[in-house]
């Protein structure tokens, strides 16, 4: 078992990577000083699978779970969701020394921390990420939330989890788009951060794709590590933190546009970040093989790099940069790299170059390897 120290002085807890661990659930917790009673808060697709081990673990270490299942997908990050689980958790008698478990993806992180944000004004919780995405990312940091008719993420807390616990063993049942799609991930934290671990993602692709249960246990780690390190220094995103949405701008613009679903997130922020390395290459001078190692990178791992884009369409997604979050003062601003393993943020790209990048430059592509 590898263990990751997330820094956050009173708020600190660790993040334990390995295979099997949802059967030591309840020893961990059991070391949390948490009350008797708590919840466990699964999808429908993931509490099937899990959520037996997980009750069973609690059960031998002293706690008394209620198991809520909620709808699988990003419908569940909703408001109705969240008042279906206040009543569950109300009617298990939770209390303030009680706990929740998120059992599951990003969706149930996010849902079932918004929950334990809120309840009695905040009670602890333990994520126990299932997809790789969550165990690389929504799982570590504390941003927790659901959705609005208006947009993704409109509602929301930072609330620290007193533990992540990732069982690489779950990663055999998550359907393959989605294991990609948590790669796109993976390669972000090479790019932004690690230029080691980007040449290692190069060298050990088909091993992580094979789900070889040591290197996936190695390269979650580290992401892992990058993340505690970035978050660390900079809780609530005012500086540093941006850095972790290379190819967001792009990204979350493509999912918008597309109607949520069409496109995967990891998918989306693959074309983003290959749009964001291109306007890295005209913007900072980042080098053109990096920018074809990266593109390429993400083209084995079998993610989309491009996207057709009519006039209307095109149009439509520099609307919805506009309107993301990340738009302070009317600027859209990019993180942009430098070089592999370094990254600045903040950066003011005018509208042409960013069209420019989405244009993709196919005809001088080399053929694969
Ligand atoms: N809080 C953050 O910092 C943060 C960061 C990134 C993303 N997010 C959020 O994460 C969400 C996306 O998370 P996700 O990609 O994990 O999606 P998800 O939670 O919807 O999971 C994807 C699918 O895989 C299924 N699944 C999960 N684990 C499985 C397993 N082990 N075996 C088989 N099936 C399994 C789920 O039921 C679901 O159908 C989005 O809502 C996004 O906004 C949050
Ligand atoms: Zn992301």
């Amino acid at each position: 078992m590898r263990i990751v120290q997330v820094p956050l002085g009173a708020r600190s807890y660790e993040i334990k990577v390995g295979s099997g661990l949802l059967s030591e659930l309840g020893a961990h917790c059991a070391r949390l000083n948490l009350g008797q009673r708590c919840a466990v808060i699964s999808d429908r697709n993931v509490a099937p699978r899990f959520a037996k081990a997980v009750q069973v673990s609690l059960k031998k270490a002293g706690f008394d779970s209620v198991l809520i299942t909620v709808p699988a997908g990003e419908t569940a990050k909703s408001l109705k969701v969240v008042e279906h689980c206040y009543d569950a958790l109300a009617k298990h008698r939770l209390e303030r020394k009680s706990f929740i478990v998120a059992l599951g993806g990003g969706v149930v992180g996010d849902l079932a921390g918004f929950v334990a944000a809120t309840y009695l004004r905040g009670i602890a919780f333990v994520q126990v990420p299932t997809t790789l995405l969550a165990q690389v990312d929504s799982s570590v940091g504390g941003k927790v939330g659901v959705n609005l008719k208006a947009g993704k993420n409109l509602v929301g807390a930072f609330h620290q989890p007193r533990l992540v616990l990732c069982d690489i063993a779950t990663l055999r049942t998550l359907p393959l788009r989605e294991f990609r799609a948590g790669l796109a991930e993976v390669i972000k934290y090479g790019i932004i951060y690690d230029a080691s671990l980007f040449e290692r993602l190069e060298r050990d692709l088909p091993k992580l794709l094979k789900r070889d249960p040591n290197t996936l246990a190695e390269v979650i780690a580290r992401c892992c590590e990058i993340k505690a390190e970035v978050v660390g220094q900079d809780e609530t995103e005012s500086g540093l933190r941006a850095i972790l949405n290379f190819g967001h701008t792009i990204g979350h613009a493509i999912e918008n546009i597309s109607g949520y679903g069409k496109y995967l997130h990891g998918e989306a922020i693959s074309i983003g970040q290959v749009a964001a390395a291109r306007i890295s290459a005209t913007s900072l001078g980042l080098d053109a093989g990096e920018v074809e190692r990266i593109r390429l990178l993400f083209q084995r791992t079998g993610l989309p790099t491009e996207i057709k884009l009519p006039a209307a369409r095109r149009k439509k997604l520099f609307g919805a940069m506009r309107l993301d979050k990340k738009v302070a003062g009317g600027e859209i601003k990019f993180v942009l790299a430098k070089k592999i393993g370094e990254v600045v943020w903040g950066q003011n790209v005018p509208e042409y170059l960013t069209n420019e990048a989405l244009n993709s430059p196919a005809a001088h592509r080399p053929p694969l390897p």
